[in-house]
């Protein structure tokens, strides 16, 4: 199914702001290149609109994006003028949650060895995927308190898994390595622990796994799995888990590929494939904000992922490729070891991919 060339754009709060202007810069100078037919659809929400008048995300606006737009391309929320991120909350849970946006996919690849942080690894050992459940597990906010405040307090929070949902992303996981050319699906939980919840996820991904003969089930409790990541990231090709654990991870996924600053993911319903969320990884990061110091990387190799997903082939691969000549040159924010600014580090990267296209 073709999908929409309507994509709404939604900086948000703090670097998030900084990472898409620049963002649309280099979608601008593709279309230059490669013409996109985009139309961009800049939505005035975060923290400044819900100071201004209290909105976060009116009903009218999710319903036009659910029913025009073949993507959102989002940079991050949060805000310190806002501490109990009510907005944050209503804006990101209400598109993932009313798109069921269930698959939560996360590329971990080491661009360069001037990236990775393993002694012993060369960059190549890091390229895996992780598909996060995005919408169940201890993320709905089934539980409550009581006795607060006193020493007999109570604290529970539910840990949701349905079989529905756990099966979904588990197929979303099997399908991509399919899609993909991989022979491996590592499942991560904490079955020996939670007997009830993730003994559903061990039997549910051994019971899929019959129906995709030429790839591989592996079961892998979370813990080890960490421990593998940094001991032998070369046999993990994609990962599948739940979305506590796919949270903790995908950080240390991160850390992998060169810090937050590198890291793309795509919140996705991989059944109706539209409309889907992109987002960089890292968070509005308030301390950098407005000071032309955050890395853009990120948010490019998210616009790479967003116009893979809406059909445009090649342009991802060439995005990536430019970021690692950006890297290897210098050209680059500090924190991936260059020392220029997130619109200078941006300017170099057009240059490059667009001698590519
Ligand atoms: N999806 C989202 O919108 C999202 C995700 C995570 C955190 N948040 C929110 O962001 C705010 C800050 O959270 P946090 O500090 O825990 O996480 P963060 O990702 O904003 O920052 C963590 C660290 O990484 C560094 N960093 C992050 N992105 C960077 C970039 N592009 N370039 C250079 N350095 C970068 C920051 O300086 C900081 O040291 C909070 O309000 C949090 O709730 C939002």
């Amino acid at each position: 199914m073709t999908k929409s060339k309507r994509v709404a754009v939604l900086p948000g709060d703090g670097i998030g702001v900084d990472v898409l202007r620049e963002a649309v810069r280099l979608l601008e100078a593709i279309d230059k290149k490669r013409p996109l037919s985009l139309d961009l659809w800049h939505l005035d929400l975060g923290a400044d609109r819900y100071l201004r008048d209290k909105t976060t995300l009116p009903k009218e606006t999710f319903e036009e994006v659910r029913d025009t737009c073949g993507a959102i391309l989002l940079g991050a929320l949060g805000d310190p003028r806002v501490p109990g991120l009510e907005h944050a909350r209503d804006i990101l849970f209400g598109f993932r949650f009313g798109l069921e946006l269930y698959a939560n996919v996360r590329t971990v690849k080491c661009l360069h060895d001037k990236l990775c942080p393993l002694k012993a690894k060369p960059a190549s050992a890091v390229n895996f995927t992780v598909f996060r459940e995005n919408t169940e597990g201890v993320y709905v906010g089934v539980g409550g308190q009581v006795r607060k405040g006193t020493p007999d307090e109570i604290a529970i929070n539910e840990d949701i898994n349905t079989r529905k949902g756990v099966e979904r992303i588990l197929r979303a996981a099997f399908d991509f390595a399919k899609e993909h050319g991989k022979t491996r699906v590592h499942m991560a939980d904490k079955s020996n622990a939670m007997k009830h919840a993730h003994e559903l996820w061990y039997r549910a991904f051994f019971e899929l796994a019959k129906e995709y003969p030429g790839i591989e089930a592996r079961h892998v409790y979370v813990d080890a799995l960490c421990l593998y990541m940094i001991q032998e990231p070369e046999n993990l090709q994609v990962i599948v888990t739940n979305n506590l654990f796919g949270d903790i991870v995908t950080d240390l996924g991160a850390a992998l590929q060169g810090g937050l600053g590198m890291a793309p993911s795509g919140n996705i319903n991989w059944a109706r494939r539209g409309p889907a969320l992109f987002e960089p990884v890292h968070g509005s990061a308030p301390p950098l904000a407005g000071k032309d110091l955050a890395n853009p990387f990120a948010s490019a190799l998210t616009v790479g992922m967003m116009l893979d997903y809406l059909g445009y082939a090649g342009i991802e691969s060439a995005i990536e490729d430019s970021v690692r000549d950006c890297v290897v040159a210098e050209e680059c924010t500090r924190d991936v070891g260059g020392s220029l600014g997130t619109r200078a580090s941006m300017d170099k990267l057009i240059a490059r991919v667009s001698d590519r296209l």
